[in-house]
């Protein structure tokens, strides 16, 4: 079975069984400060788990594209990645466990779906603690199902508890399933599900997501019982295509192939293969990013940050491979075949991709010479390298940290990370850092603050179009409690009289105390009725539309304020722009 079989028997499964295939969304949340990427199929979900009605209804299922930083140094053995696309289905306070686990199983064992051998399945369930009680009916369901006792591990938290995505918001129980590999053996007689030897693939994971964890720490129970699911393509892939890595499925291999051909190496030894693996995935991650219609371009900050660093790592990587420049673009229209006729912005973004990938790549080559040199001659002049030297490689070179660690390391040396990041947070933005958690707010956060600065943001985008005409479109947006960020099409800054009319506009319907009405319809209703899209391919049949009165109307999922009186003085703090025909306001409400 290959990636497009795999995704398409899934998503007609639970079609079958009630639920709306909705499409992936971006892969950078939207008013979410407290994370950089989509890193789970819940995490657009989020006001939907908590309560919010979701157009589409209460069974939905979806294969959201996800990228996940916190391993990246891992990449290049068997099994971790920074893109990756997740399977999900969600009950929203619909069915619970007993449906959701015994659909696991029919899908994971049933000769019509993966048809695994059900005496090859092995579960986890939660082993109960202070904050949360025994998952004993999940246990019981799997035994209805016939998995014996033996096969069903009772694990603490750090196994079998999941989310919340951020810092706060939905999190629960889980129960997870693994698939047993007879060609690896068991690394020692504790050797259990969860154990990383690669016995026990982890293939599935059904979350019962009924607690919310506060800003203080606390779990606490909801009224509502939602369930989260996740089954990762590319390790289910591997399973089934019996195969001993995600690397040697359909989804890397012609990468793997290509990398191989170019570098001239048919049997790389254990380092090369490393290396290949860190080029297929950091090419592929790299060109996922700018592939979506957020126009992620490499920089220093941010999501464009760790595009950098994927894309630079993959060129040192390369140039160790001994392959030559201009080598991203081949491997970059793999990735966009692979993946064009799934998500159609890969194709649709195709040109920003190969643009960014060669800018990049020249700008890159034309330091790396330098950057090494300076670091070696560093190495030889003090046998060190300090935080602030990191810092000056990063600065003036370009040259990632990671990068300066990794070769460091390789001379026998450490890098004080700690006084790297200390220049490194002075010399950001302050305001903003790709800490995950480090700032409260994000979709779980319902915070008065946050709700108001969402519609605050509607107000404004309308604001926008009626001052300076309708060409002035969303693109990006980004709520903390204490200013929204708005950044939208437009070449230029606002005069000070264009910044005056449009706080006014906005005062005056805030004044005006107008209602915000929500409606269910669909997509192509809504557009007809004038209201704005961000983005066309994230939206599902119907959709949810915020109307403020008849100043604004958008495609959005909420939460806004009832009145718009409420929200007090609305100020432009500042404007900067931030690419080409890009701008960026700061609001904030006084
Ligand atoms: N959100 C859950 C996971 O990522 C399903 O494993």
């Amino acid at each position: 079975m290959n990636a497009k079989e795999l995704r398409k028997m899934y998503l007609d499964f639970f079609k079958e069984k009630g639920h709306a295939v909705i499409p992936s969304a971006s892969l950078m949340p939207e008013n979410d400060p407290t994370v950089l990427f989509t890193s789970a199929g819940m995490h657009p979900l989020v006001p939907y788990l908590l309560g919010e009605p979701h157009p589409e209804g209460t069974r939905l299922a979806s294969c959201q594209k996800c990228v996940r930083t916190t391993d990246i140094d891992e990449v290049g053995d068997t099994t971790h990645l920074t893109f990756f696309e997740m399977l999900g289905n969600w009950s929203l306070n619909d069915y619970w466990k007993k449906e959701a686990i015994s659909w696991s199983y029919e899908f994971l064992t049933s000769k019509k779906y993966l048809g695994f051998d059900p005496e090859k399945l092995w579960v986890t369930v939660f082993a109960g603690d202070d904050d949360a009680e025994r998952d004993e009916e999940s246990a019981e369901v799997w035994k209805s199902l016939g998995i014996p006792e033996e096969r069903i591990y009772y694990l603490g938290k750090k196994d079998n508890w999941w989310g919340p995505a951020g810092s706060t918001g939905p999190c629960g129980p889980d129960t997870e399933m693994f698939i047993e590999v007879d060609e690896i053996p068991r690394c020692s007689d504790g050797c259990r599900p969860g154990c990383s030897c690669g016995h026990f693939v982890e293939v599935w994971n059904d979350v019962f997501m009924y607690y919310n964890k506060q800003e203080d720490g606390k779990y606490v129970k909801m009224e509502r019982r939602n369930i989260d699911t996740g089954m990762g393509v590319e390790r289910t892939l591997a399973m089934l295509q019996g195969v001993q890595t995600v690397f040697d499925t359909d989804l890397f291999l012609p990468l793997i192939d290509k990398i191989k051909e170019m570098a001239g190496i048919e049997n790389p030894d254990a380092h090369q293969t490393r290396l290949i693996r860190v080029v297929a995935d950091h090419v592929k991650s790299a060109v996922m990013i700018m592939a979506d219609d957020r126009k992620v371009s490499p920089s220093n900050v941010e999501a464009g940050y760790i595009v950098r660093r994927l894309i630079r790592k993959a060129i040192h990587s390369a140039d160790i491979l001994g392959i030559e420049k201009g080598f991203m673009k081949n491997l970059a229209d793999i990735v966009i075949q692979m993946y064009g006729d799934v998500y159609d912005e890969v194709e649709r973004n195709k040109d920003f991709i190969h643009q960014n990938l060669e800018l990049e790549e020249n700008k890159f080559r034309k330091t790396l010479r330098k950057a090494l040199n300076k670091l070696h001659r560093i190495l030889n002049e003090t046998g060190s390298i300090t935080g602030a030297d990191a810092f000056l490689l990063f600065t003036s070179f370009g040259l990632p940290v990671e990068m300066t660690r990794e070769i460091a390391i390789e001379n026998g040396i450490q890098v004080d990370m700690k006084e790297f990041q200390r220049q490194f947070e002075e010399h950001r933005e302050k305001s903003r850092t790709a800490t995950q958690g480090k700032f409260k707010g994000g979709l779980a956060d319902h915070s008065e603050e946050i709700t108001k600065l969402h519609t605050a943001t509607h107000l404004l985008q309308a604001a926008l179009r009626k001052v300076l005409g309708d060409s002035v479109t969303q693109n990006g947006s980004n709520i903390t409690k204490e200013r929204l960020r708005f950044d939208f099409t437009f070449d230029r800054k606002l005069t000070p009289e264009e910044v005056k009319a449009v706080e006014d506009i906005v005062n005056e319907v805030i004044q005006a105390n107008l209602e915000v009405k929500r409606e269910f319809m669909p997509y192509e209703d809504a557009i007809n009725s004038g209201a704005l899209a961000f983005f066309k391919e994230n939206y599902g049949d119907t959709v949810s539309v915020y109307a403020v009165g008849d100043f604004s109307r958008e495609l959005c999922g909420g939460p806004h304020v009832e009145r718009t009186g409420i929200l007090g003085k609305f100020k432009i703090a500042k404007q900067k722009k931030i690419g080409a025909g890009i701008m960026r306001i700061r609001a904030v409400l006084e």
